[in-house]
């Protein structure tokens, strides 16, 4: 079992809604449809800046930190139908995933107005 956890800046996020090359690298465009179900400027920053803090508490939980192998927009969080975040990963940092022991990946999401924070397990 490995932990990773990471805290980010809500207003960081808020210059960058309207960044498609931003969004793009960041985010996978199913990640944007959730993010852009909110009109509120506010709550569109909340729900980014939540996603990011997901992708490199994650990161961290690999080890490696965003790297060559870990590609933000191959890290894919979206709610289930309860509201609670479930992880899926694509591409090459999939394949990294699979080098690892461990074989689940378990995230969790907070924000107040200012921060976002996610901490995440794999075991
Ligand atoms: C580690 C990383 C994920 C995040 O770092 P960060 O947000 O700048 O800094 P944080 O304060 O959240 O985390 C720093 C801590 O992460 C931990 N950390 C660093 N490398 C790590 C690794 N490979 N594995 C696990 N944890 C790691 C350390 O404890 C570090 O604290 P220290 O510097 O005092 O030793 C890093 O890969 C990174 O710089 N990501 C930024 C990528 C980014 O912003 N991309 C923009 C795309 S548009």
């Amino acid at each position: 079992m490995k932990i990773g956890t990471d805290i980010v800046e809500v207003k960081r996020f808020k210059k960058h809604i309207v960044n498609k090359n931003f969004l793009n690298k960041v985010f996978t465009e199913k990640e944007q449809e959730h993010i852009f179900l909110f009109k509120n400027e506010q709550k569109i920053a909340e729900r980014m800046a939540g996603k990011f803090a997901a992708k490199e508490a994650i990161s961290k939980a690999f080890g490696t930190g965003i790297s060559d192998d870990i590609v933000l927009n191959e890290i894919e969080i979206l709610p289930d139908e309860k509201g609670a975040p479930k992880v899926k990963i694509y591409g090459k940092t999939k394949k990294f995933f699979e080098k690892l022991k461990e074989k689940n990946i378990e995230i969790s999401i907070s924000n107040t107005t200012n921060y976002a924070q996610s901490s995440c397990i794999i075991f």
